[in-house]
């Protein structure tokens, strides 16, 4: 059964759980899926039967989502590492066979990798999430040109043949690949509400723009803060979703209404800044729900970075961490670099490495940095 668009519950966050809405969806009606589950993994001693119930559960609401995309339609699942006392849970190892069961078609593996988290002591730090792309068949939207990002070598040109003097890239840019840097939402960033986990933005706009059209609808079974409600009202898609926490979807209901409450706040910085640039009202009579500082900051004031300019950061210091590495195990000097090491200072002698006289120091190491 398909239901008319006019008929959809359109531009609503339903208070409750997403069981119950997505019930009442008829097939095939939405064009995208995209959230990011609760873990929900129960208490530690308990780990593995929370699991497989966890995963029980997700299997109903994957299947559920499955059934109300349209035959083009996408959905995009991301979900963040799970650790039970040091043991790792791979969880998008355990969602990948559940989403193919649903009869969806895998697409990509996304990794969200992040420069900041906690450090671990007894194994790698975790520095990455993953969201998996699947679509419903072969016949999906993929706007490549909606989201290219700037070549590497803009202005590199073939040097021979018919195409000489040519510029050999596309000069509307390249794929953005499927390592992505965006920010997490934490720690002053503009749209930081009270909502432990939210997606950044821009992240969401990358999926919207990619594999939607304009008036086209998005579903997100588990809204939290509301932002893929927020991106899809930014570019004039129509959106669905639910939200069990009834302080969480209050949070979706101010930022999607971008007015202040009765006290005067925001749920977060950014929307208090498109509200004083929207009406020209003063910025100090205003708050926001996770200020710190007295005084909220005109936006013509901040240093906000392109996340373009995060993914450059990151290369850069991935980069420098390995060649200090590498100069660390060959006994030289490690490299001092100006703009990521501070302001130019000397990095501090790495003291942990015993060397002998003629260990790694004088072999031959094959690292091409
Ligand atoms: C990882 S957060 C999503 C955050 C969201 N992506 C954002 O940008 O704010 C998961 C959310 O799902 C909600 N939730 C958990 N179980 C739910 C259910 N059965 N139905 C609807 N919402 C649920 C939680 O309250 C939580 O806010």
């Amino acid at each position: 059964m398909t239901m008319d668009k006019e008929k959809l519950p359109l531009d609503k966050i339903f208070l409750g759980n997403c069981l119950n809405v997505l019930k009442e969806l008829p097939d095939g009606c939405v064009d995208l899926v995209v959230s990011s589950p609760p873990y929900n993994l129960g208490k530690e001693y308990e780990a593995k039967q929370a699991l497989d119930n966890y995963l029980r559960e997700q299997t109903i609401v994957l299947k559920e989502c499955s059934r109300i995309l349209k035959q083009t339609g996408a959905l995009f699942w991301q979900i963040g590492a799970f650790s039970d006392r040091g043991m790792l849970i791979p969880l998008d190892i355990r969602f990948f066979p559940i989403i193919e069961s649903c009869g969806l078609i895998p697409r990509n593996r996304i990794i969200w990798a992040r420069q900041h988290g906690l450090h671990a002591q007894n194994k790698f730090s975790c520095r990455h999430e993953t969201i998996l792309w699947f679509t419903k068949s072969k016949d999906y939207t993929f706007n490549l040109d909606e989201i290219r990002v700037p070549q590497k070598y803009q202005n590199k040109k073939h040097y021979r043949g018919d195409r000489k003097g040519q510029l050999s890239c596309n000069p509307k840019g390249k794929n953005p690949g499927d390592i992505w840097l965006f920010r997490n939402v934490k720690h002053n960033h503009e749209e930081q509400t009270i909502h432990p986990c939210q997606f950044p933005e821009d992240l969401i706009a990358r999926i919207i723009l990619a594999t939607t059209y304009k008036n086209e609808v998005v579903f997100d079974p588990y809204m939290g803060a509301g932002t893929v409600a927020v991106v899809a009202r930014d570019w004039e898609r129509h959106f669905i979703g639910a939200e069990m926490d009834p302080t969480y979807h209050q949070i979706a209901m101010r930022r999607l209404s971008g007015e202040p409450d009765e006290n005067g706040c925001f749920p977060n910085f950014k929307t208090l800044r498109n509200y004083v640039e929207r009406t020209g009202e003063p910025i100090d009579k205003f708050r926001f729900d996770v200020q710190i500082g007295k005084r909220p900051s005109e936006r013509s004031k901040a240093k906000i970075y392109p996340e373009e300019y995060h993914l450059q950061e990151m290369e850069e210091r991935l980069y420098y961490e390995e060649a200090a590495f590498a100069a660390d195990l060959r006994g030289e000097e490690r490299p001092v670099d100006s703009t990521l090491n501070g302001k130019g200072k000397k990095t501090p002698e790495k003291t942990q490495v015993a060397r002998s006289a003629d260990g790694p120091k004088n072999q031959q190491l094959e690292l091409d940095l």
